[in-house]
C-alpha cells in the first residue's frame, strides 16, 4: 500500500516517519489499523489515525508526544494512549486479543500480535493493517479478506458470534453499510437478525448505546441509518415508543437537506452540534416525559438534554413567530434565549412561510449583530457599579438591533444613558432597602 500511503496529507507522512523511527528505538513495530486503512483503500479523506503497536503502546506514545511537547491521555487498563497532533486525534493501542465472558460485557484483554489483533475486530473491512516498519513499509496485512469485501461492497463479520460478543456491532454494521452504501453479507445479516431476536442489544450498558446513537447522528446521512436500524431492530432496545415514524422521517430528511445551510450559518462561529438537532428529531414519536426518561437512562450530557428540552419548548411556543407584527428586536429577544440547535430544529420542523422567514432573518442577520463596545469601554467611561455592565450591554444590543447604530460612539452614548438610569434606580433601591432595615 505504499501508493495509498502517499495519499495521506503531508502533515501525517512526516509524522508517521518519526513515529516509525521512535518505534524502532523502542524495539516495537507499528501499523496503521482499522478505519484509516479502509478509508485509504476507498480513497476517502483521513482525519484521525489509529496506530497499532506490537510492544508498549503507552511508552511509545509518551515518547513521541514528549518530543513535540504534546500532552498525552493514557488508559493503562486498555494499554492505549492518545494525543492531538495539529488538530488530529492519534490513538496508540497495543496489539491484543479479546475474550468475551458474557455478551455485551467488556472483554478480557491479552497481549498479542497484529494478526491476532485483527481477528478480534468487528468487520472484515475494518480488520486490515498497514505496516509502518521500515523493513516492510506499506505492506498490507489482511487476514480476513477485507480488501475483497471492500471491492464487493460488503459488510461482513469475522465469525458467527460477533454480534453476541459485542452487540453494539449491530448498530455499527448498519452505520458502515449506510455510510458506504454497501450491503450486509447474507450470513452477517442472518447473524444480526438472530442477535437482535435474542435481545442482544438489551444486554448493552445504556451509555454504550448512547455513544452509538451519537455516532449515527454524526453521520452525513443519519436518516438512512435510522430507517435501516428501525427496520432491523424496531428500536426495541430503547424506550418503548421510539419509532422512526413517517413524520420523524420527513423531519430528519428536511434537516438533512438543510444541513449545509446550518453548517454554513452556525458551524464556524460556535460549537454548533448538528447531531443534537438530528437527535431531537429522532425522539419525535415520544412525549416529553418519555423523552426525559430516555435521556436520563442513556446518561445524556447536560447540554444535549437542554438542547432537546429547548427545541421542544420553542416548538410549543412557535406561534409567537407567526404574529402579524414582530419587530427585529422582539424577534431577537425571543429567539436568542434558545440554543441555535433548537432554532435549527424548529426551522426544519415548521412549514409556515412567515415563521421560516423570521427564523431565517434571525439566523442570517440578527444573530450576527455584535456590539463594538465591551465592559472595558464602560470602565473607561467611568460607569459604575460594574455588576450592571451585563444588563447595560444587553440593552445597548437591543437598541442597536432596533436603531441600527453604526459607530462605537453611538453605542457609548446610548450605554451612558442606560447606565445613568440604571444606577439611579439601583441607588434609590439601595436607599429604600437601607430605610426599611
Ligand atoms: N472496533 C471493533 N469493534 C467495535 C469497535 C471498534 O472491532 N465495537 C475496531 C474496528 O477495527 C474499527 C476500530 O476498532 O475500525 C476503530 O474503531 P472506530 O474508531 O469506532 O471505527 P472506525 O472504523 O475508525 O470508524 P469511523 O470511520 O466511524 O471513525
Amino acid at each position: 500500500m505504499k501508493k495509498q500511503l502517499t495519499y495521506l496529507p503531508s502533515v501525517f507522512k512526516e509524522f508517521l516517519r518519526t513515529c516509525a523511527e521512535s518505534a524502532r528505538a523502542h524495539h516495537a513495530r507499528i501499523y496503521l489499523v482499522g478505519g484509516v486503512v479502509r478509508d485509504l483503500l476507498l480513497g476517502r479523506d483521513v482525519y484521525d489515525l489509529d496506530i497499532l503497536v506490537e510492544g508498549d503502546a503507552i511508552r511509545l506514545a509518551v515518547a513521541i508526544a514528549r518530543r513535540r511537547g504534546m500532552p498525552v491521555t493514557r488508559h493503562k487498563a486498555f494499554g492505549t494512549a492518545s494525543f492531538i497532533f495539529r488538530g488530529h486525534k492519534i490513538d496508540f493501542a497495543a496489539a491484543r486479543s479479546e475474550t468475551y465472558l458474557t455478551p455485551g460485557s467488556l472483554p478480557r484483554v491479552r497481549k498479542a500480535g497484529v494478526t491476532q489483533d485483527l481477528s478480534r475486530r468487528d468487520f472484515t473491512i475494518n480488520a486490515m493493517a498497514v505496516s509502518l516498519h521500515p523493513a516492510e513499509y506499506g505492506r498490507l496485512i489482511d487476514p480476513c479478506g477485507g480488501q475483497e469485501d471492500l471491492r464487493r461492497h460488503l459488510v461482513r463479520v469475522l465469525h458467527s458470534e460477533s454480534f453476541f460478543d459485542d452487540p453494539t456491532r449491530i448498530l455499527r454494521a448498519i452505520r458502515f453499510e449506510q455510510r458506504f452504501q454497501f450491503r450486509m453479507e447474507a450470513g452477517t445479516l442472518f447473524q444480526l437478525k438472530r442477535a437482535v431476536g435474542s435481545g442482544a442489544l438489551d444486554t448493552v450498558h445504556p451509555h454504550r448505546i448512547r455513544d452509538e446513537l451519537i455516532l449515527i447522528m454524526r453521520e452525513k446521512f443519519p436518516f438512512r441509518c435510522l430507517r435501516r436500524a428501525g427496520k432491523l431492530t424496531g428500536f426495541g432496545f430503547l424506550e418503548p415508543g421510539v419509532r422512526c415514524t413517517p413524520a420523524a422521517g420527513r423531519l430528519l430528511n428536511r434537516i438533512q437537506r438543510l444541513q449545509s445551510f446550518f453548517l454554513r450559518s452556525f458551524g464556524a462561529r460556535t460549537e454548533f452540534r448538528l447531531w443534537s438537532v438530528y437527535f431531537t428529531a429522532f425522539l419525535e414519536s415520544l412525549s416529553l416525559p418519555q423523552v426525559e426518561f430516555l435521556l436520563e437512562e442513556l446518561g445524556m450530557d447536560k447540554r444535549t438534554r437542554s438542547d432537546v428540552r429547548a427545541a421542544r419548548s420553542l416548538r410549543a411556543r412557535r406561534r409567537r413567530l407567526k404574529a402579524p407584527v414582530l419587530s427585529d428586536d422582539e424577534l431577537y429577544e425571543f429567539l436568542h434565549q434558545f440554543p441555535l440547535e433548537a432554532v435549527a430544529y424548529v426551522y426544519a420542523y415548521s412549514t409556515n412561510g412567515r415563521l421560516r422567514r423570521r427564523i431565517r432573518r434571525f439566523i442570517d442577520t440578527l444573530s450576527h449583530i455584535r456590539l463594538r463596545i465591551r465592559g472595558r469601554d464602560l470602565q473607561r467611561l467611568g460607569v459604575t457599579p460594574a455588576h450592571l455592565y451585563g444588563k447595560i450591554l444587553r440593552s445597548v444590543l437591543r437598541q442597536k438591533i432596533k436603531k441600527g447604530f453604526r459607530t462605537k460612539e453611538e453605542e457609548e452614548r446610548y450605554a451612558l444613558g442606560v447606565a445613568e438610569r440604571l444606577s439611579r434606580q439601583w441607588a434609590s433601591g439601595g436607599r429604600k432597602k437601607g430605610k426599611n432595615s
